[in-house]
């Protein structure tokens, strides 16, 4: 196969070799940027005991896009779909150019490109498919402060593109939409962005749009309980999604002009963390644990009673966690003058019960950062683990 540009044929030689152990070594929680030489040449591999997109770093580009299966397209088709997205999906990954390639992407290496396939709950009873309907797909609760718009939430299928260069995250995207052809239809689409790696003197968790560092108390791998939270279990339910996770996606739109108007103090204790650092109030650094019985001096807390830190944290929610794994966004800006800008909220886990329901249950309640958001768009999919050489993603479900 012909190589996309000269960087793709460094990543394919060196970078991809190492299959899913070398996947493995790779992930982490946190944006871990690559000096710039190598920012192409980095191949992320497509085939694993878990899809990548999941605990891979970060990327600077983003596309979210769900389709709906067109009318009649059957589970043969959306066999036969997977299994094209999924081929593709490996070529591009590895900065390899598909047949009747756009020619977007020549150049460029790979880029650290992932794809990531996922299941609404909609695509089980169009595809004939209504027994493997996991239970964990249940639609998600109405919260009081949402707006949400139906059109652009949910879907039959999803795919989350990442990658750290603007032209292969598009390239991959027109690619898997092309190939949607009679299939499915594009429902909802949505970019987003991080922080670039390189663009800070060291790897630094990156910043949202309210301009704190976000990402910080993730689950991390090395823990002890990490697969457990975020990963359905070998054994688990239904069995084609073992070892897969469940994707929470919301567009959560910021009030960022009323943000910008409180002065930092305010800000910082809406959230329990230093902006400048992200250090917790209770003291310390960026990393030290958050303290949240810690008393000030004047008898207050230190991390104030509705800080999001708190509200959000495993101790205030029965131990409920999710990794967090956004992309900012920004299209524009409303007919108010407003930025519509803020996060493209991904949350993964081994169940949304034990995860991002209860959190958004408590933050519902009103956090004092859910003052300056809205929620606006919600889906759920199922994503299930990542697949063998020779082998699709979702083939247990489909075959
Ligand atoms: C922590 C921002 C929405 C759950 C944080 C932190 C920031 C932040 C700055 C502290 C740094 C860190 O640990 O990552 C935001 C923004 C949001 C948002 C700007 C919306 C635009 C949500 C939602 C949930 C959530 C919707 C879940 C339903 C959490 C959790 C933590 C956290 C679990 C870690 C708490 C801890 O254990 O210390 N968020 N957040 N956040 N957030 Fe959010």
């Amino acid at each position: 196969r012909r190589l996309l540009g000269s960087a793709g044929a460094a990543g394919a030689a060196g970078l991809v070799a190492g299959g899913a152990a070398g996947a493995y070594a790779a992930e982490a929680t946190r944006s871990t940027p690559e000096p710039l030489n190598s920012l192409g040449a980095t191949a992320v591999p497509f085939h694993g005991r878990r899809q990548p997109g999941i605990t891979t770093p970060l990327q600077a580009h983003g596309h979210l896009i769900a389709f709906d299966l067109a009318p009649g397209a059957n589970r043969k088709a959306a066999a036969a779909l997977l299994r094209r997205w999924s081929r593709t999906a490996q070529e591009l990954m590895a900065g390899e150019a598909p047949p009747e390639d756009t020619g977007i992407a020549l150049d460029a290496g790979p880029s650290s490109l992932t794809v990531t396939f996922g299941f609404g709950r909609t695509f089980f009873g169009k595809a004939g498919l209504g027994g493997q309907l996991p239970e964990a797909l249940a639609p998600l609760p109405d919260f009081v402060s949402d707006a949400l718009d139906p059109r652009r939430s949910n879907g039959d299928l999803w795919i989350q593109i990442g990658a750290n260069d603007a032209l292969v995250a598009f390239h991959a995207l027109r690619a898997l939409q092309r190939e949607a052809a009679d299939t499915a239809r594009p429902r909802w689409q949505m970019n987003g962005f991080n922080r670039t790696p390189g663009a800070t003197d060291r790897p630094m968790t990156t910043r949202n749009l309210m301009g704190q560092i976000d990402g910080t108390n993730n689950p991390k791998p090395a823990d002890d309980d990490f697969e457990r939270r975020i990963f359905v279990p070998e054994k688990g339910e239904p069995a084609w999604m073992a070892g897969g996770s469940y994707a929470v996606v919301r567009r959560i739109r910021m009030l960022l002009d009323s943000w910008d108007h409180l002065s930092l103090k305010r800000q910082e204790k809406v959230v329990g963390r230093r902006k400048s650092d992200g250090a917790p109030l209770s003291g310390g650094t960026e990393t030290t644990p958050v303290r949240l019985d810690k008393v000030n001096e004047d008898g207050s807390l230190a991390i104030a009673g509705a800080a999001h830190v708190r509200v959000a944290a495993p101790a205030s929610n029965q131990g409920a966690a999710m990794l967090r794994r956004p992309f900012s966004y920004h299209d524009g800006f409303r007919d108010d003058g407003a930025p519509d800008a803020g996060l493209l909220f991904i949350a993964w886990q081994a169940d949304p019960m034990k995860g991002f329901v209860p959190v958004q249950r408590k933050l519902d309640l009103g956090d004092d950062l859910s003052r300056f958001l809205r929620h606006e768009t919600s889906a759920l999919f199922a994503v299930p683990p990542g697949c063998a050489p020779g082998e699709y993603v979702g083939q247990a479900l489909l075959e």
